[in-house]
């Protein structure tokens, strides 16, 4: 019996190339195990930020010693990670024998068999940034039974000039909506509830179709899929975020009223720096066209610190944005000099200390906003799908809102997992709702 393990980092689009990739592998004959007995260990890692990277190469170190001693396991390095700097990885570690591009996925199942018959290393990073190697089987073997992320679009073709993506997952390509809608189905079937629809621009899904179908129209057909109790989607993008996905949303009750929308920054000379192409000003518009059409939506943001030649007159517009939109939660970072991308490049690069600093600041603001609004919740009742334990405690279930707040249930059974309850909000805390039983939806 061939054994793999995996060991999956960064996004959910790694998390969604994993999910295909273990689907993939049971289904021609492998089993799934843990790093110690197994022949392969696959890791899927993400280059976004300097750290991302750095996790990964502390832990390709540590099979040192076991393949001294026996010569196992032999080691396969997959998706953004290896597409930007495989080669490095390649020369250093010699039980790394694979490595692999996020668009030959399909080739990733024959070459690892490959590579436990031992010869030369594979070498599959992605030549052609168009072309896309399809495993061509769905998700269904993931760690989440009630809830599945479908990607719709591979790559990016935005070129933030922080952002490595365009770099390591090539170009914008839309998958055919039939196959999406079949996959869809297909998840279902297995019992998921949940779906969400996952590209780095999700919004500018159909635009290099020539039929006119465009992302609300799969969205559409998507909450139109029998069986798909809720549907989501992430990332939206705030240039091509269009009154039509409102109309979609409108009109189908299982699209939930939740959205991610990057900010990035809060000042119109920095966002023209990043080649955001909108300006504050729309920005504005559009989180107030949502809001116009749904009060209560749950909206969060992406929000990056030090970009090169941030003044603190830039850092204060971006604190004022937080402020002025007040979002439910807020992913920062610092910003992480990439090699290869335009920022990486340009003057003005910011001391990490000064970074850190801003960083914080940003957080702690984040924290207290987040805390006033869940607290406004308390008394509030919500329909959640409970879908997992809580990360402490086995007696307490976790679910979400519509809205995507996080929900802890004390006192849940492992039972009740996959089922909607109606809970009412006792307590809160910034990053989480803590709730009390109702009555189960279903
Ligand atoms: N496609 C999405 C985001 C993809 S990357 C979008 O357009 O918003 C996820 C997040 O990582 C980004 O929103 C950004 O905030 C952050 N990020 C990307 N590159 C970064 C870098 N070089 N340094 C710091 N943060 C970065
Ligand atoms: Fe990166 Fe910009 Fe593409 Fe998002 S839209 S993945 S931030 S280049
Ligand atoms: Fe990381 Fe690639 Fe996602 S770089 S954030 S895993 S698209």
């Amino acid at each position: 019996m061939k054994r793999f393990a995996l060991k999956t980092y960064g996004c959910q689009m790694n998390v969604y190339d994993a999910d295909t990739l273990r689907t993939a592998l049971l289904r021609s004959g492998w089993e799934e195990s843990d790093d110690d007995s197994a022949a392969v260990v696959i890791y899927t890692g993400c280059s976004i930020r300097d750290k991302a990277e750095h996790k990964i190469w502390s832990d390709l170190g540590r099979h040192a010693e076991t393949w001294k001693r026996s010569g196992r396991p032999v080691v396969a390095v997959t998706g953004c990670i290896a597409q930007n700097i495989g080669k490095d990885i390649l020369g250093r570690f010699p039980w790394v024998r694979v490595v692999s591009g996020p668009r030959s996925i399909g080739l990733l199942p024959d070459a690892l068999a490959q590579a436990l018959t031992g010869g030369e290393c594979i070498d599959l990073r992605d030549r052609d940034a168009s072309a896309y190697h399809a495993i061509g089987v769905p998700p269904v073997e993931r760690e989440n039974r009630w809830k599945a992320h479908v990607t719709i679009a591979h790559g990016c073709d935005n070129f933030c000039t922080y952002c490595i993506v365009p770099y390591v997952r090539g170009r914008f390509l839309s998958r055919a909506p039939r196959e999406i809608l079949d996959e869809i189905r297909q998840l279902v079937a297995t019992g998921v509830r949940e779906i969400t629809l996952l590209g780095q621009n999700v919004n500018s899904y159909g635009a290099d179709f020539s039929d006119g179908y465009r992302f609300s129209a799969l969205l559409r057909d998507a909450a139109s899929i029998a069986g798909v109790d809720r549907l989501r989607f992430v990332t939206s993008h705030p240039k091509d975020f269009t009154a039509d996905i409102c109309d979609a949303m409108d009109d189908c009750a299982t699209i939930c009223p939740s959205i991610n929308l990057p900010i990035q920054s809060g000042s119109d000379r920095i966002l023209a720096l990043m080649n955001r192409s909108y300006t504050l000003e729309r920005y504005t518009a559009t989180i107030e066209m949502i809001r116009d059409r749904f009060p209560d939506a749950g909206v969060t943001s992406d929000l990056i610190v030090g970009f090169p030649g941030e003044t603190e007159v830039d850092f204060n517009a971006s604190v004022d944005a937080l402020r002025r939109f007040r979002f439910d939660l807020v992913h920062t970072a610092a910003y992480s000099p990439r090699s290869g991308t335009v920022a990486a490049t340009m003057d003005g690069q910011l001391p990490e200390e000064e970074k850190n600093r801003r960083l914080n600041y940003v957080n702690d603001l984040q924290r207290g906003i987040a805390l006033e609004i869940n607290k406004s919740l308390v008394g509030k009742r919500f329909s959640i799908l409970l879908d997992g334990f809580a990360p402490r405690g086995e007696d307490t279930l976790q679910g979400r809102t519509d809205t995507d707040k996080v929900v802890l249930l004390r006192g849940g059974r492992g039972e009740d997992l996959g089922r909607f309850a109606l809970v009412e909000i006792s307590e809160a805390d910034h990053w989480c709702l803590h709730g009390s039983l109702i009555r189960f939806l279903d």
